[in-house]
């Protein structure tokens, strides 16, 4: 079988990264699979790449994967990029073939899912409404307001810490132009991004948050993005009082949506326990893998 890897261009850049891509394709022009290398350009994260490589399933274990993942690595490398990352389903053809490959394992996630129909309304007012003293709940759809935009990037650095097992993850780095931009990019696809924070009521400045994201229709499962709280303000129960705030929104907002989904480190204890208690319940398990340049 005689393969042919075609570089791309990839219209997909973004102010922060850009996205290599290759095509495996055979003599007459089928295609076979293609690769996907995002590079950030992002201080504290331009030694990363992330890799996404797929063959169609007709097509396997025929040395497809291996050409594609070659140029991929080989891009990376000329990038000087210091460490290659995938992310597979436990179990799947993506985990075998990255771990006979030089990857390693540096990440377990576990993926778990909150199905609407399921939650005890009354349960989960009774977390809301208690009390949190020196903290008050505020929340806002799309772009964060202007008066909350400077200590809500600053408030980004709850995430700094998030286990993430061995991946050599960097550091990210906010800041109310980025807070802005990420937000824009949720609206322009078309999804609505539901922000919940708990304030600080001592200077109002923002302690904690959490993101989610519903389908434009409201329909389907939403998807949780980030939610942390910074390092001063742990210990009183901000993040489940937030999460359990975004999901009495998310219920009473989008009467149509089916459940919500979330994905936690499996060393991230404290999430986890958060999502336990408010009825999240395991769908699967991923791996981090990476290689190492
Ligand atoms: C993972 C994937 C890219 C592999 O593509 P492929 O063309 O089948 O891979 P190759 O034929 O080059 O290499 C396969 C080698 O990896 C391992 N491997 C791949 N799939 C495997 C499977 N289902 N079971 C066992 N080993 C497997 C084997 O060692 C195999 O060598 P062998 O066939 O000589 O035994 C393909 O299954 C896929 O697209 N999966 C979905 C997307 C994904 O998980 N991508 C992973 C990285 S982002």
């Amino acid at each position: 079988m005689s393969i042919r890897i075609t570089p791309l261009t990839d219209p997909d850049h973004t102010h922060s990264s850009r996205r290599l891509a290759w095509l495996a394709s055979h003599p007459d022009g089928t295609p076979a699979g293609s690769a996907f290398l995002r590079l950030s350009s992002r201080p504290g994260q331009a030694h990363r790449a992330e890799l996404n490589l797929t063959v169609h399933p007709a097509e396997r274990r025929r040395g497809v994967g291996t050409l594609l993942l070659a140029a991929a690595v080989g891009a990376a490398r000329d990038d000087d990029r210091s460490s290659v990352f995938a992310q597979v389903e436990a179990g799947s053809a993506g985990d075998l073939f990255l771990s006979v490959r030089d990857f390693r394992r540096v990440l377990t996630l576990t993926y778990a899912r909150l199905p609407l129909a399921e939650i005890d309304p009354d349960e989960l007012a009774e977390i809301v409404e208690r009390p949190h003293p020196g903290y008050r709940l505020a929340s806002w759809d799309g772009i964060v307001p202007d008066e909350l935009a400077v200590t809500f990037a600053a408030s980004r650095r709850a995430m700094d810490d998030m286990p993430m097992d061995e991946t050599d993850y960097g550091t990210e780095t906010w800041d109310v132009d980025r807070v802005r931009a990420v937000a824009r990019a949720v609206g322009d696809r078309g999804d609505l991004l539901h922000t919940v924070v708990a304030i600080d009521e001592s200077d109002g400045s923002i302690a904690g948050f959490t993101e989610l994201v519903v389908r434009g229709d409201g329909r389907g499962d939403g998807q949780h993005y980030g939610t942390g709280v910074l390092p001063e303000h742990r210990g009183h129960g901000l993040g489940l009082w937030m999460k359990a705030e975004a999901i009495r929104q998310a219920r009473e907002r989008h009467p149509a949506l089916d459940g919500l989904l979330t994905d936690t480190a499996d060393s991230n204890r404290h999430m986890r326990a958060i999502n336990d208690t408010l009825g999240y319940a395991p769908t699967h398990r991923a791996y981090g893998y990476q290689l190492d340049l």
